[in-house]
């Protein structure tokens, strides 16, 4: 792709008097974004040769562009939208009286007419016009993916989606909350939303500033039939439509970097929060454009500025601001891969007391995992002595022990009677049951009616070779005869089974 980087910083009339052949009294003045510095004079002299008028354009960093729009009043500006709202923030800021999308070439190239010079009207026009297309059209904008409402929504589907569960169970890990209203700020898709809305019983109120990223939002919250759980508001964080003290949770994924003034965004959000409740807001910024990201320090400087009391910016697994109201609960705290791995056999399955079966190699921390998210009592069995040993050191530390056991052997040999465990779960074992068929009906065998058990791992760090496929997975879950058993590819590869 070709990039455009002849950003002027200050503004150039490149077309003078002298090249003019209509004698028009006033010339247009443009305003333009710098990066378009060759299509647009490109342009202005396709205009000037089909109609005759003359044009001054002015190519200017697209940093300042806002604020000399508003200075200098041109009739026209002409720039690349470098996020899908601005398109409209803009657009009311200077009172335009047309925005336009062109929306061929590629790139959604906004021009917004100020003015009543006719001159000004007749190149607007001709922005849409068919030559216009065919000289925009050898050129190849680079944007940023999230120019455009519809794109930001494919490349999300396409790309991110299976990264939001995870976001999700995160989110609620930190927060501790798992019901009450819960506000997504710059929700875009409403990806997250749904996540949060499987994972728990919250009610959830997309806030974006982006009419066309909430249509969007609430077309997908229809098709994943939860719209009776989530809805959208079109608002901005600087000044949310909420009254004080409304929501348990506000979150926010790849949001933050666009917000204009992250201390006022911070600042509402902090008001907008019940003395109860915890925000989350962040991302890992992978795809964020560089410019819009913020230095740790600088996030830092801004959140202590802010003077809310309880408020911190923490660097793991992307960077994020985490505040909690006066009242909120403590115990919210993000750790790794297995606190998620214990909330979604929990809030997956429902069963948050009884007796609860680990199957792992070695210690992991699951179980300890399990019995802070849950009353669970829970059995650990690993293949070892020596495993055991390792595994009752570290939860006699966590002062966890007295709803922790151990036991030595191998899910296909072992004595627990019938029924006896209402989650089984298991962690990054499977691969290493020598029958695995066995195995699973052994669980099966020890797990209650209603009981659940979810099997599985991500396997990221297992040499291929001690992997199973998904299809000889299957194919050993039908031979088992059980009923309610199946593998789940989701997040790694899962048998569930259902008693
Ligand atoms: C990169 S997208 C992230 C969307 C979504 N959170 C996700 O994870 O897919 C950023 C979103 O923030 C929204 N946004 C930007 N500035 C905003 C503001 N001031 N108030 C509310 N939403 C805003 C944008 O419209 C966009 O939908």
């Amino acid at each position: 792709m070709r990039v455009i980087c002849s950003i002027l910083l200050f503004a150039v009339p490149v077309f003078s008097n002298a090249e003019n052949p209509s004698g028009d009294v006033k010339p247009v003045k443009a305003l333009v974004d710098g990066r378009l510095h060759e299509p647009v004079r490109e342009l202005v002299l396709e205009f000037q040769r089909a109609r005759g008028r003359r044009v001054e354009a002015s190519f200017i960093a697209v940093e300042k562009l806002r604020q000399r729009m508003d200075k200098d009043r041109p009739d026209i500006g002409i720039w690349i939208s470098e996020a899908h709202h601005r398109r409209d923030e803009m657009g009311k800021a200077l009172d335009a009286r047309v925005i336009c999308r062109q929306a061929s070439p590629p790139a959604p190239v906004l021009a917004a007419c100020l003015s009543e010079n006719p001159g000004a009207k007749a190149f607007y026009d001709f922005l849409d016009d068919a030559v216009a297309q065919a000289v925009w059209g050898k050129w190849d904008f680079r944007v940023a993916m999230e120019t455009d409402a519809e794109a930001y929504n494919r490349f999300v589907e396409e790309k991110l989606r299976a990264t939001y569960p995870l976001t999700a169970m995160r989110m609620l890990g930190e927060c501790g909350i798992r019901r009450g209203i819960c506000i997504d700020v710059g929700s875009g898709g409403g990806q997250l939303d749904i996540e949060l809305a499987k994972l728990s019983q919250l009610k959830i109120i997309g806030l974006d500033i982006d009419p066309e990223m909430v249509d969007i939002a609430r077309k997908n919250v229809r098709s994943a039939g939860l719209e009776g759980r989530i809805s959208f508001v079109v608002g901005d964080v600087h000044k949310m439509p909420f009254a004080d003290n409304f929501a348990d949770m506000i979150v926010s994924r790849g949001a933050l970097p666009f917000f204009d003034d992250k201390k006022k965004a911070l600042l509402e959000v902090y008001r907008v929060l019940k003395p109860s409740g915890v925000a989350f807001l962040g991302g890992r910024y992978l795809y964020t454009p560089r410019r819009y990201v913020i230095g740790t320090e600088d996030l830092r400087t801004i959140v202590r500025k802010t003077g809310i009391p309880d408020a911190e910016v923490i660097e793991a697994r992307g960077q994020w601001v985490k505040i909690r109201g006066p009242e909120a609960p403590r115990q919210g705290q993000f750790v790794g891969g297995m606190p998620m791995v214990a909330r979604r056999a929990i809030v997956d399955y429902g069963i948050r007391a009884g007796k609860c079966l680990v199957i792992g190699r070695a210690f992991t921390g699951l179980e300890m995992e399990l019995a802070k998210v849950s009353e669970l009592d829970t059995t650990a069995m690993y293949p070892s002595e020596q495993a055991v040993e390792g595994g009752s050191a570290k939860v006699n530390e966590s002062g966890l022990s007295q709803r922790i056991g151990f036991s030595v052997g191998e899910p296909e040999t072992m004595t627990f009677a019938e029924e006896t465990f209402d989650l089984v779960v298991s962690v990054g074992a499977l691969p290493f049951w020598k029958d695995k068929e066995e195995a699973l009906r052994q669980i099966y065998r020890v797990l209650r009616p209603g009981g659940a058990a979810l099997l599985g791992g991500r396997y990221l760090y297992m040499p291929p070779g001690r992997r199973i496929s998904s299809d000889a997975l299957r194919q050993t879950a039908r031979q088992t005869g059980i009923a309610k058993i199946r593998v789940i590819d989701d997040m790694g590869q899962w048998v569930e089974i259902r008693k």
